[in-house]
């Protein structure tokens, strides 16, 4: 088994970047060399193989049995259920060796179905963020989304994937999440085939996203962790140190739709370029921090998108723990976790309070299907949407 998973990756090293290696059922390597994450990958080719476990995780209310797999590697531990594919929980350990849970979330299925607002851990589609209005037109037919969201469609509209069960398989070192959404599932054309492949390797947890479809539509797949690097429901992320490679943001109107507009970060409280405590301009007085309570906003990586490039890195003092995001996507939503507001009740007896979590939604840019510079999000028939994001977890002292 060892052999064969380490002769899979070499063959992927030798082939080139970019390139999957292996069909569904085999093994997933991407090799993108000369970046922190392949670093990871080729330490990870000598590691202990994670171990995964599956449990049946209660019904959703509609009955629907759900199921929770547990991914246990050397250095991490997650946790993914069906509903929603979604990440649980994500076992990590500080600068002296303790492990704690760095993710939000709930302890059942019932309370995530009840928690329409958060979409903690959750995988969002087949629009995650924002389409305005909810409506876009596709070679001049015009489609409507229900709105959620302040006049919008928000994360795929009100029953979006991260409210269906995923169908489920294991894979070597984790789960691949696989579902169907039917043509016209809220209001989006084309059935859309999904898979979802979360793996642990060595320090991170690895997310490899493919979607067909058998007409032209949108799509935009993201993983809303919210994670709090002192351990879940240990108090504000705001003096977490933050680093966004982003020359650029998209600024939003009033109900957070982008203005088109690619602003320079340079000389506003959006500049993350030097790592810079997430608190430390949050409460200055700028209009775009004061539509969403705090930063909500989609930044323009610098990275090449298509190959996997930095997002973001960010630093907890308090516990050491770092977190790298690595990603081939062209974007990321920075939230501070604004909209928390204690009335959620989470793991471990923890209520969630403003600002107790932050997310880092790598993405394509909010409102895509209607901003024509931006990078397009239209699928075609024959076409295999891929993207990958890596969370790599570590310590400083
Ligand atoms: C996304 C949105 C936020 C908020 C959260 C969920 O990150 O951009 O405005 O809706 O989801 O609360």
């Amino acid at each position: 088994m060892m052999l064969k998973r380490t002769v899979a990756a070499m063959a992927v090293l030798l082939v080139g970047p970019m390139l999957w290696a292996a069909e569904p059922g085999g093994s997933v390597r991407q090799a993108v060399p000369g970046n922190e994450a392949a670093s990871v990958r080729s330490a990870a080719s000598t590691r202990q193989a994670a171990s995964v476990h599956e449990a049946a995780w209660g019904t959703a209310a509609d009955g629907t049995p759900v199921k929770i797999f547990t991914i246990s590697g050397h250095e991490l531990t997650a946790r993914i259920a069906t509903f929603g594919a979604r990440v649980v929980s994500i076992e990590a350990p500080d600068r002296n060796g303790r492990m704690a849970d760095v993710v939000l979330g709930y302890d059942d299925v019932a309370q995530y179905e009840k928690d329409t607002n958060t979409y903690f851990g959750a995988i969002v589609g087949r629009y995650g963020n924002r389409i305005a209005k909810g409506t876009f037109s596709i070679d001049g037919k015009t489609y409507h989304i229900p709105l959620n969201n302040n006049g919008n469609a928000l994360h795929g509209g009100p029953e979006g994937f991260s409210s269906k069960v995923w169908t489920a398989r294991m894979i070597p070192d984790g789960v691949e999440m696989s579902l169907v959404s039917p043509d016209g599932d809220m209001g989006f054309p084309g059935t859309l085939t999904v898979h979802v492949r979360y793996s642990v390797e060595g320090h991170a947890l690895r997310i490899l996203y493919s979607a067909t479809t058998t007409k032209p539509t949108v799509v935009n797949l993201t993983n809303h962790s919210y994670f709090n690097l002192a351990g879940d429901g240990k108090g504000s992320i705001l003096d977490d140190v933050l680093m966004i490679p982003a020359d650029r943001y998209t600024p939003v109107d009033a109900t957070q739709i982008p203005t088109g507009e690619l602003a320079p970060v340079k000389g506003t409280p959006f500049d993350f370029l030097q790592p810079t405590a997430i608190g430390a301009r949050i409460d200055e007085d700028n209009a775009q921090l004061k539509i969403g309570g705090g930063y909500d906003h989609n930044f323009v990586l610098n990275g090449k998108p298509g190959s996997l490039h930095l997002a973001a890195k960010v630093y907890d003092p308090k516990s050491g723990r770092t977190l790298t995001v690595m990603t081939t996507q062209p974007g990321v939503q920075f939230y501070s976790g604004n909209f928390l507001d204690g009335k959620q009740h989470g793991k471990y007896g923890v209520t969630y309070e403003k600002y107790s979590g932050f997310c880092l939604e790598t993405q394509h840019f909010p409102d895509s299907p209607n901003e024509p510079k931006f990078p397009s999000t239209l699928v075609k028939p024959g076409e295999t949407m891929r993207s990958e994001t890596e969370f790599v977890f570590g310590v400083r002292p």
